[in-house]
């Protein structure tokens, strides 16, 4: 059983706090993203957990053993980085065998597991070839490799993906969450890319400065994110937030009036006056061409199957609206554009989310 548990972890450099007491519960076999904009603290934490870096504060315990005081090896734990880290003068197959030759393992049982990290991640072809000869993807699958015949408990990443161009890495998220599949291991993966973080995790953990916003499953976050940072952080393109003022609340929800003239009400709970100050929330997916805002077009990415259209409503601030591919709007011309009630979300003057009542239900 390889959980992972963090609790209270906090981090200093010096009089600089970058993590804020962190608390997590990992699952078995999960694949855990930490993902969050550049600086929040994602690899700091993991080189934490990996034992890299000594947390000011706190503990960290592998599969129900306290592990806060070991040094790395004795983690149980592996780490890919971002950056290969592999031995050029080195064949594929020495460099998957490194860690095996530096515990002295027999060549037989060497042979044996680096054979089983190749097969898997397909680099059965290259063994005999040097990091140099192969393209960023496949260097990538070694460093992968030399993580797998250590058959740790928990298997760490911290952007194993960033050096890879745009189609590769869509490869290889699809090959990673099938290693993790195969392998049937904690896995926990750091990014700063929303898209990987969705597509590949089981959970999601969104840092902000040093603190977790939310922790939940992609579709909890997307359909109920906590916090205004998290309903912007999560979906492309982002989140329009539209500036309103409180009206009343009654059986039927929240009345408010956009700073830009027009009322809604929209069926969310909690505690709200007359005169608050409150963000409404709008998906630009969830917008359609019909009576509502009134919004100048300035540019049009026709995509195909879908419009993105950012235009100008008359307050001057932007909005982005996830039209029709076929939509017959041009650059240049007013549009309306409107979302039902129920879509909508609501971020108090703190940036917290007041309770949506009719939210979609969660996929599985
Ligand atoms: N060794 C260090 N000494 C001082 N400050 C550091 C050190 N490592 C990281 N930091 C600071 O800690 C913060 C978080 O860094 P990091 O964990 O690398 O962020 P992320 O991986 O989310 O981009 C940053 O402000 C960074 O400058
Ligand atoms: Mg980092």
């Amino acid at each position: 059983m390889a959980t992972l548990d963090l609790s209270s972890i906090t981090k200093s450099f010096g009089t600089h706090a970058v993590l804020g007491g962190i608390d997590l519960a990992i699952r078995d076999k999960e694949f855990v993203v930490f993902v969050g904009p550049s600086g929040c603290g994602k690899s700091t934490l993991l080189r934490i957990i990996a034992g890299l870096e000594d947390a000011t504060s706190g503990r960290i315990v592998i599969g129900g053993n306290d592990v806060s005081q070991l040094p790395p090896v004795e983690r149980g734990i592996s780490m890919v980085f971002q950056s290969y880290a592999l031995y050029p003068h080195l064949s594929v197959y020495e460099n998957i065998a490194f860690p095996l030759r530096v515990a002295r393992l027999p060549e037989a049982e060497v042979a044996a597991k680096v054979g089983r990290a190749a097969g898997i991640l397909q680099l059965t072809e290259k063994l005999q070839l040097k990091p140099g000869q192969l393209s960023g993807g496949q260097r990538q699958r070694v460093a992968i490799g030399r993580s797998i015949v250590r058959n740790p408990k928990v298997f760490l990443f911290d952007e194993p993906l960033s050096n890879l161009d745009a189609a590769l890495r869509g490869d290889m998220r699809v090959e990673l969450s099938q290693l993790h599949r195969d392998l049937s291991a904690t896995m926990v993966y750091v990014t700063h890319d929303q898209v990987e973080a969705m597509t590949m995790a089981h959970r999601i953990v969104v840092l902000n400065a040093g603190r977790v916003e939310q922790f939940g499953t992609p579709m909890e976050l997307y359909h109920h994110p906590a916090t205004r940072f998290v309903a912007t952080f999560i979906g492309q393109p982002n989140m329009n937030l539209l500036p309103a003022t409180v009206l009343g609340q009654d059986a039927a929800g929240l009345t408010v009036e956009l700073d830009g003239g027009g009322t809604m009400t929209l069926p969310v709970d909690g505690q709200a006056q007359k005169g608050d100050r409150v963000e409404v929330g709008m998906r630009p997916e969830n917008l359609h061409i019909g009576p509502g805002l009134t919004m100048k077009v300035r540019v049009l990415e026709r995509l195909g199957g879908a419009s993105i259209t950012y235009g100008m409503l008359p307050t001057g601030q932007r909005l982005c609206a996830v039209l029709p591919g076929d939509a017959m709007i041009r650059e240049g011309e007013e549009l309306s554009v409107a979302i039902a009630p129920a879509d909508a979300h609501v971020f108090d003057a703190s940036g917290a989310v007041m309770r949506r009542r009719q939210a979609p239900a969660l996929a599985a």
